[in-house]
């Protein structure tokens, strides 16, 4: 490098035998966890990694991010496989190349912070099963959060990564709180705490070119730590900021292979070896390796994955991460929720109110779990805010935030929305002032004792502490207790290519033979469902007959004007509404499709109105639901684990 920052071309040797570069950027794969999270719904199999596992290990990267973020949770709740195992196996196809994975701090591969025993023993476990790399971040960029796993990272002799999460306060890097001063004070603090490397976690694609080469310039200056940069492309500027980066000297980049990047994942290898070909910070690596690890992908694996592929758009940026420094994956994510609750045209609503809510809640960096805690708090006030009231419906998890129990917010929170999240509040009214980790019972024997008979190893009993209700069903899966659903079972090319002819044979409109029965008369029973398969609109009705739903009638009719704009998903349909049938007493209603986490009462035990009678997961959040009277609990309809549509009946109160 020259002293005006440029690269400096030191080889004319472009072959895979070429020279090493003085000073080679270092780089990090990211295509097996973030690239296939970001791009294809984390559904990545273990089986579908293995087939380039071998060749990856070969092109020297710094290390593969192979675990961590969304995969835990993914891997036991859809795809019916263990996420200890899928480490283990990697582990004996990649022999050279270290492993690193996105460690949520406190809150470690789930969404809400763990006890301290859970946290020690996750890590313990981690290292035990092949994690090298700990990447530890925390959503509020609250380091007391770190306390507790990085001197068992230390202890495991493993390498403590530490995040800064990227955000703005301004549409640029500088203003009243995300300035540069505030990047180096926290990178100071990492050094600090023993980090080994230091990353600037830029989820959203926030980071502009200019700004990058300041601040990572800033960083090299105030900090010995080699400085690693993670940014997201879906704004389209982080090619352009990895070269700034590069110029001012960052370490390491992340990057995916050509199959898993762009859109919201991230910039591909293959350019960027090529842009640095012959300069003094040349990978090394070798561009027809990574040709052949992309055309295998290409052939016998992205197959499987392509309808996961957002492709309701053209475009592969997104603008609106421009307009509103916010990550692509919280806007999709907004627009599910609002579309599931039949309010997408009040989408722009939300994008008014989501600066409002961020600032309220104390100007948190929008990352997993604060973005989706300040996302569903967000759709909550559009949809049920009056003009005189607002946070009428306040989530558990803002609850929790106002609380305390997530960490220190870059500002303080507003002390009339605190106040009114308090009111009640199961653990008090008074936030705490400590480390959120402190003031948690230990949660792993109660995870021992609830598991006893079921869990066979603590790799069990760690599933089962982060996701209980998930975690315990994941278990019965994995020793034959139960049968493992259909949907969760891989999806083979065979499969893809019955699709395919499936969809052909749809499109020329031989999909629906003549019945072969002549169909019974309608019964009282019939339910109605509005069927969308892409442009096309049906209206279905459902009888229930025997304990099996039969399908009385499938007529096309003119799609409704509305029904063509959003692409509905066809599948869950009947899920997502149904009309509040009469019951003898008062009805506790699900406000929004989810899961039943739990009952906090019985049948028979007396309510108070207004006491948490359900417990809700929506949107990933937790939602204690109220006894809308006081009475006797008369009936609990469903079970926990169960999905309701919204406005199912989810209790009887007499
Ligand atoms: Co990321």
């Amino acid at each position: 490098m020259n002293e005006h920052g440029k690269l400096e071309l030191t080889s004319l040797n472009y072959g895979k035998d070429r020279p090493k570069a003085k000073n080679p950027v270092k780089i990090e794969d990211l295509s097996l966890r973030d690239g296939h999270q970001s791009l294809f719904a984390t559904r990545g199999r273990t089986e579908d990694m293995l087939e380039v596992a071998g060749r990856m290990d070969e092109v020297g990267f710094w290390a593969v991010e192979t675990w961590g973020g969304a995969t835990f949770d993914t891997m036991h709740r859809f795809l019916a496989e263990d996420p200890w195992e899928r480490i283990r196996t990697l582990k004996k196809y990649f022999k050279k190349t270290p492993f690193s994975m996105l460690l949520r701090g406190q809150n470690l591969v789930g969404y809400r912070n763990y006890a301290d025993d859970v946290a020690v023993a996750f890590v313990e476990r981690a290292s035990e099963n092949g994690m090298d790399i700990f990447r530890t971040f925390d959503a509020l960029n609250d380091y007391r959060n770190f306390e507790t796993v990085v001197p068992v990272i230390k202890r495991c002799g493993k390498h403590f990564q530490g995040c800064i999460c990227y955000s703005l306060t301004e549409p640029r890097l500088g203003g009243g709180v995300y300035n540069l001063g505030y990047y180096v004070a926290k990178a100071k603090a990492l050094e600090d705490m023993g980090a080994d490397t230091i990353c600037v976690k830029d989820m959203a694609g926030l980071i502009a070119p200019y700004d990058a080469y300041n601040l990572i310039t800033a960083l090299k200056a105030a900090v010995k730590a080699p400085i690693h940069l993670h940014s997201h492309f879906t704004s389209g500027m982080a090619q352009m900021s990895h070269l700034k980066a590069i110029e001012a000297g960052v370490d390491i980049l992340d990057t995916c292979l050509a199959p898993y990047a762009f859109r919201t994942s991230h910039p591909a290898i293959e350019p960027l070896v090529m842009a640095l070909l012959g300069t003094d910070r040349d990978t090394g690596f070798d561009i027809n390796l990574l040709a052949e690890i992309d055309e295998i992908l290409e052939r016998s694996i992205m197959p499987k994955y392509k309808h996961l592929l957002d492709d309701t758009r053209i475009s592969i940026i997104d603008t609106s991460v421009l307009l509103h420094q916010t990550p692509g994956g919280m806007l999709s994510n907004l627009v599910n929720q609002m579309r599931e609750m039949n309010a997408v045209d009040r989408i722009g609503e939300v994008f008014k109110e989501l600066p409002r809510v961020r600032r309220e809640l104390g100007t948190v960096p929008l990352v997993t779990p604060t973005s989706q805690i300040v996302g569903v708090q967000t759709v909550m006030n559009v949809l049920n805010d009056t003009p005189d009231e607002r946070y009428k419906m306040i989530t558990d998890q803002v609850k929790a935030l106002c609380f305390g129990l997530y960490g220190k917010t870059a500002t303080p929170i507003d002390p009339e929305v605190q106040k009114k999240a308090l009111k009640g509040y199961e653990r008090g009214e008074t936030p705490i002032g400590v480390r959120p980790g402190a003031i948690l019972e230990p949660e792993l024997e109660k995870a021992k004792k609830e598991t006893e008979g079921l869990a066979k190893d603590m790799d069990d009993v760690v599933l089962y502490a982060l996701y209980p209700v998930t975690g315990k069903r994941f278990l019965k899966w994995k020793y034959n207790l139960e049968e493992i659903p259909a949907e969760c079972r891989p999806k083979t090319l065979e499969d893809v290519k019955a699709e395919q002819e499936l969809v052909k044979k749809a499109k020329s409109g031989c999909l629906v033979e003549a019945p072969a029965k002549e169909a019974p008369e309608k019964g009282t029973g019939v339910r109605t469902f509005h069927v969308f398969v892409d442009n096309e609109y049906f209206k279905v009705e459902v009888e229930e007959e025997g304990g099996a739903p039969v399908v009385r009638s499938v007529s096309p009719v003119a799609a409704p004007a509305k029904a063509a704009a959003p692409k509905a998903a066809p599948a869950p349909a009947a899920k997502k509404e149904a009309a509040p049938p009469a019951v003898d007493g008062t009805p506790l209603l699900a406000p929004m499709p989810g899961m039943v986490v739990k009952y906090e009462k019985a049948v028979g035990d007396k309510v108070a109105e207004g006491e948490t009678l359900v417990v809700l997961e929506a949107m990933k959040m937790q939602n204690a639901l109220p006894a809308p009277a006081a009475g006797t609990v008369k009936s609990l309809n469903y079970c926990v684990g169960d999905s309701v549509a919204k406005n199912a009946v989810l209790a009887v109160i007499g």
